[in-house]
């Protein structure tokens, strides 16, 4: 059973994505309630780049294994989980742990992908598809007939968000470079340029009466234009400090300005709310709910994608062992798409 080797790319420290390790050992053994994941694909997110910065909220001291989520084929399983769970494919979110040719999960965290899907299209919304469910119906919970405001609208989140979106029927915004402006415009999205660098007189003129809902991953100035952008009624859901990722000083601050401030904003008397979302929340709270909503939303995003619903394009495929060559493609802002590694 573990005649394999396990390979897994390691983040040393503060480094340059070409400083990134590549270590092989032994395929761990699952415990009492465990699968072991041979992975088929994982991705790279923008959490990583952060991370390699030491800049992400939460991160595990160095070194450590990256890798948000991964989908692959159960490989083992320990006491107690069903044998009938061998070969079968399914994703996890990790936050840490993906870049691995094997991956040890909690069967609990195992989330079966449906047949129809290839591992490489069911890694491209883990991630980024429950963040863009879980925002848009339980933390908006957009309508039709709404108009909302999509930061980043060809990102890895904001793509799928703006998908979603459109199938719910609702009419949607979208900032994004002038590059992605064709795409987003076949899709159905009114585009608007962020690097002219003013949004909120470009979104006024679209939306003179402001917008339902705006989805902000940018943070810093972004966040407060976000919020005098929104209707009566309108919702603020702010996820993200994206134009902070190379500041120094606490990591943590630039995320707790945005909570004071949608405290702030949401307890005065003026009809409208803003919180920041984080996927993890409610983790520590409720372990079994958390797993229950995860399992529910990923299950209902590959349902989507499935439909097509949502496309989601594949910018490149690496073997994992390039991993630091695909953090660099990311970190260039040049393709459109996510990047996903293959064993
Ligand atoms: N809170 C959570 O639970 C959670 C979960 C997942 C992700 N996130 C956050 O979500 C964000 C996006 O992640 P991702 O993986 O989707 O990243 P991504 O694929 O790199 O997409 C980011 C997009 O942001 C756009 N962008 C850059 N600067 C911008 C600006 N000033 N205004 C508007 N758009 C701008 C870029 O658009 P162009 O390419 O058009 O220039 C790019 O497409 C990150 O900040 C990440 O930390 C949060």
């Amino acid at each position: 059973m573990t005649d394999q080797t396990l390979v897994q790319v390691v983040l040393p420290g503060i480094v340059e994505p070409e400083d990134l390790r590549v270590q092989r050992t032994a395929v761990p053994q699952p415990g009492a309630g465990q699968v072991v994941i041979a992975m088929e694909a994982t991705g790279v997110s923008f959490a990583e780049q952060q991370m390699r910065r030491g800049r992400y909220y939460d991160q595990p001291p160095f070194p450590f294994v990256p890798g948000y989520d991964v989908v692959g084929r159960v490989y083992a399983v320990g006491a107690g989980v069903d044998p009938g769970l061998l070969g079968r494919r399914v994703a996890v979110l990790t936050k840490v742990g993906g870049w691995s040719s094997h991956v040890l999960a909690d069967v609990r965290d195992a989330v079966e992908v449906p047949e129809g899907l290839t591992a490489e299209q069911a890694e491209t919304v883990v991630v980024n598809g429950i963040t863009a469910w879980q925002m848009l119906h339980r933390r908006a919970h957009v309508r039709a007939g709404q108009t909302i405001l999509v930061h980043g609208a060809s990102g890895g989140v904001g793509s799928v968000l703006t998908q979603l979106a459109l199938a719910a029927g609702v009419t949607v915004i979208g900032t994004a470079s002038p590059r992605n402006h064709e795409a987003l415009r076949a899709a159905g999205v009114i585009p608007v340029d962020y690097r002219a660098g003013n949004v909120p007189e470009q979104v006024r003129e679209l939306a003179p009466g402001g917008v339902d809902a705006v989805f902000d991953h940018v943070g810093g100035r972004s966040v407060i234009d976000s919020w005098h952008l929104l209707a009566p009624g309108g919702t603020l859901v702010s996820y993200g400090s994206a134009s902070t990722r190379d500041d120094s000083g606490w990591k943590q601050w630039p995320v707790l300005k945005i909570v004071l401030r949608a405290l702030l904003w949401t307890a005065l008397p003026n009809g409208r709310s803003a919180s920041f979302f984080n996927i993890w929340a409610g983790k520590k709270l409720n372990q079994n709910r958390f797993r229950a909503r995860l399992r529910a939303d990923l299950t209902e995003v590959f349902a989507a994608l499935r439909r097509g619903d949502i496309v989601t394009p594949i910018a490149a495929r690496l073997p994992l062992a390039q991993a630091g060559e695909a953090l660099r493609l990311a970190e260039s802002g040049t393709v459109s798409g996510k990047i996903v590694l293959t064993p």
